[in-house]
């Protein structure tokens, strides 16, 4: 049997340090040699809640399932850890001393046999390895990184446009994940409306703002889908303390209606999430007389946004707002005049493409405009995930792009990072994919002159109030 033993300080209430350690999904970030690991039991964290996590030591992929077999929270957590050539119990034990929490970690690895004899020369490396694991842990939960900038090589990854493209992927996703930085940081107190949150990428998003402890009011069309995601969220988190509120997007009166009762609340807002989406490939005008395309996912984000910015303005640390647009944005270039588009030339995925390329410029003015209010504001696009939405709108794309897909909680990683993280505070105006900053534009002929930037809000202005009057 090998024993490591380590014990570490850190800056952080005991209450943060168990919550993120006791998350065992969370090792792939400050362990040496943890690459994945993923949780495969419902339910909050707790006694029983298993892990699956995959390890790379030298050459060699280790798979172990993990089970937290002791609980006591603030305390202390006791998991097993099996795999085919060892089990390991790792005791973890919180102390608060003053305003520093000590983690003391001691892990037994008993070797299964055979193994057993090449202890002597197996020691010192895990000797190594258990020390870099535990500065990996303090580290993470020092959590001051400090805001991403974009690498080198991913900016000339976008110069050659077709391999910018493929890091929409999962193999995007996945190439970011030795790169990133571990978020330690929660939500606790702080209050977050998502719009779109039944479905996709806003049903992933809000599970994790719930497992991070935000105040979550949801926006969602369709009353008959609010007790559904109600149970998904109790029984995925554990919170029964969410609010829902419907509203139908597309419709101005609709966002008016739902922002007046949020301002009549009063209830600041930490983070404004804008995801609710849809790609039609139909033509349609609303029953206010807007093209579909253009009201659901340029006028009400603005609309909303707009009318909720008292409640975004002056709080303790700045509100951010994130506005989920489309890597299908990189094809259009921002023509206002072109943003309504009308039969026989209309063209779903265009309309798709033009609204969410003005909604990234917009997601820029706004950053510009309201710096000085303390509000950030940022755009991301969660490359391709297979979510209801792709598969509804998209079958054909769908069906040859599937085995590349990421899911909805890959493509949901960077609404919840620019949500949650420390750092992704100190950038506004940007666009993000995989919680790095990246080029709004992949074909410089996708620039769009001044002049139409400056025209933007105003045009949006005037198409809402022709549907309100
Ligand atoms: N998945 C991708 O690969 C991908 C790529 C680029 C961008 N996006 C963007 O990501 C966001 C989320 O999309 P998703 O892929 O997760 O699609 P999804 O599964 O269809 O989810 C879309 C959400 O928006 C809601 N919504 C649609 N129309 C609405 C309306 N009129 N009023 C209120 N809510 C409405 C939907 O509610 P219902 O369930 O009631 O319809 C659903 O909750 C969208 O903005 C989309 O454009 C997705």
């Amino acid at each position: 049997m090998i024993t490591l033993h380590e014990e570490i300080a850190v800056q952080r209430s005991i209450e943060d340090c168990f919550r993120y350690v006791s998350d065992f999904r969370t090792v792939a970030e400050w362990d040496a040699t943890a690459i994945a690991s993923k949780k495969c039991t419902p339910g909050p964290i707790g006694l029983g809640t298993r892990f699956i996590v995959h390890c790379l030591v030298g050459p060699t992929k280790l798979r172990l399932e993990y089970e937290i077999v002791e609980y006591c929270p603030w305390a202390s957590i006791v998991l097993v850890g099996k795999s085919r050539f060892f089990e390991v119990r790792d005791v973890i034990v919180f102390t608060e001393k003053g305003a520093q929490t000590h983690i003391s970690y001691t892990a037994e690895f008993k070797y299964h046999l055979g193994i057993g004899s090449f202890e002597n020369q197996l020691e010192a490396g895990m000797r190594d390895m258990g020390s870099q694991s535990l500065q990996g842990l303090k580290e993470a939960l020092d959590n001051n990184p400090s805001p991403p900038t974009l690498s080198d090589c991913t900016a000339r990854a976008d110069r050659w446009v077709a391999p910018g493209v493929a890091m929409f992927s999962k193999w995007g996703y996945r190439r970011s994940l030795a790169r990133r930085k571990p978020d330690s940081s929660f939500l606790d107190g702080q209050h977050v409306v998502l719009t779109g949150a039944n479905s996709g990428l806003g049903l992933a998003t809000c599970i994790a703002l719930a497992e991070a402890g935000a105040d979550l009011t949801l926006v969602i069309r369709n009353p008959a889908k609010q007790e559904a995601l109600l149970q998904v969220l109790e029984s995925e988190t554990g919170r029964t303390d969410i609010t829902i509120e419907i509203a139908d997007l597309s419709l101005m009166a609709d966002v008016t209606a739902l922002s007046d009762r949020l301002l009549r609340k009063g209830t600041p807002i930490d983070v404004l999430i804008n995801n609710a989406g849809a790609l039609f490939n139909d033509y349609a005008l609303t029953s206010e007389g807007l093209e579909q395309s253009f009201a659901l996912l340029l006028a009400s984000p603005s609309l909303l946004t707009h009318k909720l910015r008292p409640l975004l303005k002056g709080h303790h640390t700045p509100s951010r707002v994130i506005n989920v647009v489309s890597g299908g944005m990189y094809t259009e270039k921002l023509v206002c005049e072109r943003l309504i588009m009308t039969p026989p030339h209309y063209q779903g995925a265009k309309a798709y493409a033009r609204a969410k390329r003005a909604l990234t410029v917009l997601s820029e003015l706004w950053a510009e405009q309201w710096r000085k209010d303390g509000i950030i504001v940022n755009a991301m696009h969660p490359g391709w995930a297979d979510t209801p939405g792709v598969a509804s709108a998209l079958p054909t794309f769908r069906s040859i792009t599937r085995r590349i897909l990421r899911t909805s909680e890959e493509g949901a990683d960077t609404i919840i990072w620019l949500a949650k993280a420390k750092e992704a505070g100190g950038l506004s105006g940007r666009l993000f994919l995989d919680r790095e900053p990246r080029t709004p534009y992949l074909l410089s002929k996708t620039q769009e002159p001044a002049a139409q930037r400056a025209q933007l809000e105003a045009f949006i202005d005037a198409q809402i109030e022709a549907a309100q009057a």
